[in-house]
């Protein structure tokens, strides 16, 4: 199949076509995508140099199987209705068209069959949305979700190359502060987006909506607090689960989470640091609150699981379904 990745040079973009390799995806041709700063650049795949084009209206007009999109609202706005009206599948990581209720919102392993006989755009949830869904979709299907509270501890790699850069010029003492709104280094900030009317933030309100459309499930509250954490890659979220009905045993809990896909449930202690590069979402220190509330520490690779894993699967899945491989 022909495939384009648009913002391939970034860390989600190179994460996609690296993700297209390792996932074996039946890729024949493959063009890359990027603003005229890294037109010309090579990226590798497969054990081939690829040239980085520059983006334009004409290039949607391509006629391909996929176009996977990362690289920011406006430009998915701008160009990803392009590709679709010329008959590519587009696969949007931006918050572009998330909340649109024509456009399919999709975690593969939640609601897969929302890609059977589709065309247009799909979009993939905000990263920290994702990573929480894996790990609390078979619990709504036994239990019955009534409320979930949560807090994230999101590295500096969900705001792409520049949050990283930022972090890293920070520790070398430079005093750059143009991604987060208070120094990162040797800190922790409670605000990721602008705050809303209901002083709740951007961020926040992606996990309300989304978490609700995914589910498909708009009963369900969800109170979050979004924090980021000067950690480069791998999100965090200390996640709090209500229940309509209670459950039997942790025991009984565990096993239920488990029986998700790519979601592994274990008594280690796992940190951001370790998930880096994994294409899973890991729960451990699950609790008993109550007999209708657990709690537990959810860490994934934001990257990965977060954005270029999550696209790759939906292309595998939609590929699949509609007889394209
Ligand atoms: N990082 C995460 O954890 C995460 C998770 C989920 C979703 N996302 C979403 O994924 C998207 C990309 O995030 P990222 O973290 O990969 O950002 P990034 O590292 O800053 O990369 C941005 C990419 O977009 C390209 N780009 C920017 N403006 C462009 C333009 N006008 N025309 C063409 N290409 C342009 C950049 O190309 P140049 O190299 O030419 O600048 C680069 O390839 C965003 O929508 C973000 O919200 C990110």
């Amino acid at each position: 199949m022909k495939v384009g990745v648009v913002g391939a040079t970034g860390e989600v973009g190179r994460t996609m076509v690296k993700v297209l390799e390792e996932f074996d995806v039946p890729v024949t041709e493959l063009r890359l995508f990027a603003s005229e700063r890294s037109a010309g650049k090579e990226l590798e795949f497969k054990g081939r140099k690829i040239r980085v084009e520059l983006l334009t209206e004409d290039a949607m007009k391509w006629k391909c199987d996929y176009f996977l999109f990362s690289a920011g609202a406006s430009v998915s706005r701008k160009f990803a209705p392009i590709a679709s009206e010329n008959g590519a599948t587009v696969i949007d990581n931006s918050s572009a068209f998330r909340m649109e209720k024509d456009v399919p919102l999709v975690v593969p392993e939640v609601n897969s069959h929302l890609l059977e006989g589709y065309t247009g755009i799909i979009a993939n949830p905000n990263c920290s949305t994702i990573q929480m869904i894996l790990s609390i979709y078979k619990l709504h299907e036994v239990y019955g979700i009534k409320e979930i509270f949560v807090a994230t501890y999101q590295s500096v790699s969900g705001a792409g190359r520049k949050g990283i850069e930022e972090l890293l010029a920070q520790e070398r003492g430079e005093n750059i502060s143009k991604v987060f709104p208070k120094p990162i280094h040797r800190n922790v900030i409670p605000l990721i987006g602008d705050i809303q009317d209901n002083l709740f933030t951007q961020e926040e309100m992606k996990m309300v909506n989304e978490t609700r459309k995914i589910l498909n499930d708009y009963s369900i509250k969800v109170y979050p607090t979004t924090v980021r954490v000067p950690v480069l890659y791998g999100h965090s979220e200390a996640i709090m689960v209500r229940f309509r009905k209670p459950f039997e045993s942790l025991e009984r809990v565990r096993e239920v989470i488990s029986s998700g896909e790519d979601v592994v449930v274990t008594d280690e202690l796992i940190t951001a640091v370790d998930v880096t590069g994994k294409n899973e979402t890991y729960v451990c220190r699950l609790r008993a609150g109550d007999e209708n509330t657990i709690l537990f520490w959810n860490v994934a690779d934001n990257i990965r699981v977060g954005a270029a894993t999550n696209a790759v699967r939906i292309l595998l899945k939609h590929a699949k379904m509609n007889g394209r491989m």
